[in-house]
């Protein structure tokens, strides 16, 4: 079933039927203002942190589902009926209600039309700004005047920190209250105590006093308000029938000691064919700040400048790498939504979802470094800004912290060896990956950009010391060769890429052996480039080494295994009765550059056989029962599900680039089909979330919810997948020289082109493809001039360029 279309041009999707399975959402602001929007304007806004600023309430996973939001309802006085300008919470009969909502770039914008009145409302938080605007424009669309009540709604939490805001009433609810200040509701919090105002939360104050909060209305008077919820909404009552709203009155009734609200009431009367359009503003401001904010908008057209200013800025950044191919489902995802999503995952991490509550209150090391990667092509310079935290996030022994603080402070960081981080932040533990992420993303940075004096950049250590680029890396290989195994392999210490797999102090873990093995390929080349004879040569001798000790003890004839407990049970053996097949490892056998091609086709096929289904392939098969805790976390999870053998849809992105890589289009292009979520679109009710955007996980063969996707828009996923798109489908690879076009596609497309922004030249490319061959470049033509092999030199672009590539 569908509920929507993508609206390419518009760089939307476009939501017909509101009644979707779960919740679509998108996101607004920024990292210092942030708000999630649904399709039916559930969701919640917090000021720099979801877990220590949250300013409104959302419930999550509760039933009515995706309550409360940001509400406007709308009231006949004549008729005694009532709607809502999204379709939730009041929820009219569809057969009456028409509805569309459309997500784009940084804002999202709902029409509803009921009995003759449309409304059309936007939601958008204003570039560099800390607030949030919803523009409502209502219109009479019948033959006689309605006379209409509009409401404008928030529940505002009674606590900035979210867990204390849901659990510890027997405070929470006694120290927030309400007034009503012309056109606006304030909160205050803690009102009389002045070392709450500001804070670390960023709250603003009154006076230097308490948390404040407002929810005001520019372009009309408000005849009545409510400020206290349970008034609002009436005993025994719901969103979906406010009694204030079923009553057509407001009580002007404010919160002391309950939980508060802001409820706006604006009588109108509107002419047929007239529109009243009327701002709600949302912020943590107190009164003075939010006068201010209220008095930016007594012209109404600031909106329309805001909103084209969200667009032109998110647009100009999706336009660096374009598309067009024959499949509209993969250009969408190119274009817009994939992008898009690595910008998101890259600025919210995993911090604020539905799922993701707001209480991972920093950056993931491991998926950080990954998140940066999806954003190279299109932003390399805030990829290194964000790389360049990274890396002093570095011990100085070479691991990578955990968890990295959003007040991170370089050089004065405990380690997880400190009783007080790990207090802290909860991890005590080192992972083996965390560091050697830094490898393939740093490479992709320098290739990008062609800012070579990077890797002389000195850089704190995140406890104490400071090293160049460089030394970071060779630091971060250390790590791993300090802490081999028995077997001459990195151990798998709390958890490699897999959270669930706790290979311990001496098991090893084959990802990580793979990890280190492209980590010592890139520090090679990066030492090669400077001439260090010296250190390329340390790294070739260690490569050889650990080479050696994979080929032999990790390579069962037809697949690698996935690693070895300390006592000595070898993890994705063909001998086991359970798991005995795993995905990455044969995927990073090739991503690292260590399998023979003979023995990468071996293993893919037996991916392609044991592993793939119609949704993805699954992690591993089949799901553990027997072998559990403590190795083997993922028993925890019902079978095929997450890390469980579910379809993790991160893995696909490896997936795609492996077969890439082994030059295998059909292939590739069937995996990314299989997990696109545009190729979905028709198939909303098995899939459930979003079709715009990847998911951390998809339900594998042996759940009675095959094809289900969980946990929405938070995932490296987003990276992964983006990255095999444009490198390995694509082709599009740059070199330290310039940029290599190496496609590899179906062999059923005969064209296709692209636009390419490479170090701030502009490249036009069209790819043909007359023998229908799935990779493989015959000749290239830059500017007219035939080149020799498929590198584009950097010092032959022009601002301007035309690239003819043609397959064979
Ligand atoms: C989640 C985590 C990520 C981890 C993956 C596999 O997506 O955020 O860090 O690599 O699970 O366990």
């Amino acid at each position: 079933m569908k509920y929507g279309y993508f609206d390419g041009d518009n760089k939307e999707y476009v939501i017909t039927k509101p009644n979707t399975p779960a919740p679509w959402a998108n996101y607004l602001g920024s990292p210092e203002y942030g708000a999630i929007i649904s399709n039916n304007a559930g969701g919640y806004s917090f000021v720099k942190s979801g877990a220590n600023g949250r300013i409104i309430r959302y419930r999550f996973n509760s039933t009515p589902a995706d309550q409360p939001g940001r509400y406007i309802y709308i009231r006949d006085r004549e008729m005694a009926d009532y709607w809502s300008a999204s379709w939730q919470p009041v929820g009219k009969d569809l057969s009456e209600y028409e509805s569309e909502c459309r997500h784009g770039t940084a804002y999202t914008a709902m029409k509803s039309k009921y009995k003759g009145i449309e409304t059309d409302t936007l939601y958008y938080v204003p570039l560099d700004k800390t607030y949030e605007v919803w523009r409502l424009k209502v219109t009479n669309q019948d033959e006689r005047p309605r006379k209409l009540s509009l409401f404008g709604y928030v529940e505002f939490t009674n606590d900035a920190n979210y867990e204390q805001d849901t659990v510890n009433l027997q405070y929470t609810q006694f120290i927030s209250k309400t007034y009503f200040r012309e056109n606006m509701i304030l909160q205050a919090i803690n009102e009389h105590v002045s070392e709450v105002g500001g804070g670390a939360s960023g709250l603003s104050d009154e006076a230097g006093e308490g948390i404040w909060r407002f929810f005001g209305v520019q372009g009309a008077e408000v005849n009545r308000y409510d400020g206290d919820r349970d008034i609002f909404v009436g005993d025994y009552r719901g969103y979906q029938n406010p009694a204030s709203v079923e009553q057509g009155a407001c009580t002007n009734t404010l919160n002391y000691n309950g939980n508060s609200c802001g409820a706006l009431q604006i009588d109108v009367e509107l002419a047929p064919g007239e529109t009243k359009e009327i701002v709600f503003l949302l912020g943590a401001y107190g009164e003075a700040d939010a006068r201010q904010i209220l008095g930016r908008y007594e012209t109404l057209t600031v909106v329309e400048e805001e909103l084209q200013e969200l667009k032109s800025y998110w647009h100009s950044k999706l336009d660096r790498f374009q598309v067009q191919t024959p499949d509209d489902n993969f250009n969408q995802m190119v274009n817009v939504w994939n992008a898009y999503q690595c910008f998101i995952t890259f600025i919210w991490s995993r911090a604020a979802s539905f799922q993701y509550c707001g209480l991972r209150n920093g950056l993931g090391y491991r998926d950080t470094v990954q998140d940066i990667q999806g954003i190279m092509h299109l932003e390399p310079e805030l990829a290194r800004e964000r790389l360049t935290l990274m890396l002093s996030a570095q011990v100085s022994n070479g691991g990578g912290l955990p968890l990295v603080k959003f007040d991170h402070r370089p050089g004065h960081e405990g380690t997880p060896d400190d009783p007080d981080y790990a207090r802290e932040t909860g991890h005590p533990f080192y992972r083996a990956d965390d560091a050697l992420w830094l490898f393939p993303t740093t490479i992709r940075y320098l290739k990008e950009s062609g800012n070579w004096a990077y890797v002389d950049e000195v850089i704190p250590f995140s406890d104490q010391g400071e090293g160049t680029v460089y030394e970071h890396l060779r630091r971060a290989i250390q790590f791993s060769i300090d802490r081999l195994g028995e077997h001459g392999m990195p151990v798998g210490l709390h958890a490699d890429w897999n959270d669930a797999l706790r290979l311990g102090a001496h098991g090893e873990s084959l990802f990580v052996a793979f990890q280190l093995y492209l980590a010592l390929g890139v520090y090679k080349e990066i030492a090669a480039h400077k001439q260090d004879d010296a250190q390329v040569h340390w790294a070739e001798q260690l490569r050889a080494a650990l080479g050696d000790n994979i080929q032999k003890h990790a390579w069962e004839g037809d697949r690698f295994v996935r690693g070895f407990t300390e006592d000595g049970y070898v993890v994705g053996s063909r001998e086991n009765e359970e798991a005995s097949l795993w995905l990455n490892p044969q995927t990073w056998s090739i991503l690292s550059g260590f399998a023979e091609p003979e023995q990468a086709r071996t293993a893919m096929d037996l991916v392609y056989e044991q592993l793939n289904t119609e949704y993805g392939a699954m992690l591993f098969y089949p799901p553990f029962k027997k072998f559990g805790l403590p190795v083997a976390r993922m028993a925890l999870f019902n079978g095929t599900t997450k890390e469980n053998a579910g379809i993790f849809s991160q893995p696909q992105g490896w997936l795609i680039q492996a077969e890439t890589m082994l030059g295998r289009g059909n292939r590739a292009y069937q995996y990314f089909t299989e997990i696109n979520p545009a190729a979905m679109n028709d198939k909303a009710e098995i899939r459930k979330i979003e079709p715009y955007v990847h998911g951390q996980s998809i339900e594998g063969i042996d759940s009675p919810f095959f094809g289900r996707g969980h946990v929405h828009w938070l995932t490296g996923t987003a990276s992964t997948v983006m990255v095999s798109l444009a490198e390995g489908i694509m082709g599009v690879q740059p070199t330290f020289d310039g940029l290599r076009l190496d496609p590899c596609i179906p062999s059923t497309w005969s064209e296709f082109s692209m636009y390419r922004e490479f170090r701030s030249k502009r490249l036009r490319i069209k790819v043909e493809n007359p023998n229908h061959v799935e990779k493989g470049v015959a000749k290239v033509m830059l500017n007219g001039e035939e080149l020799e092999g498929n590198l584009l030199p950097d010092d032959r672009l022009r601002e301007n360029n035309d690239v003819l590539v043609l397959m064979g």
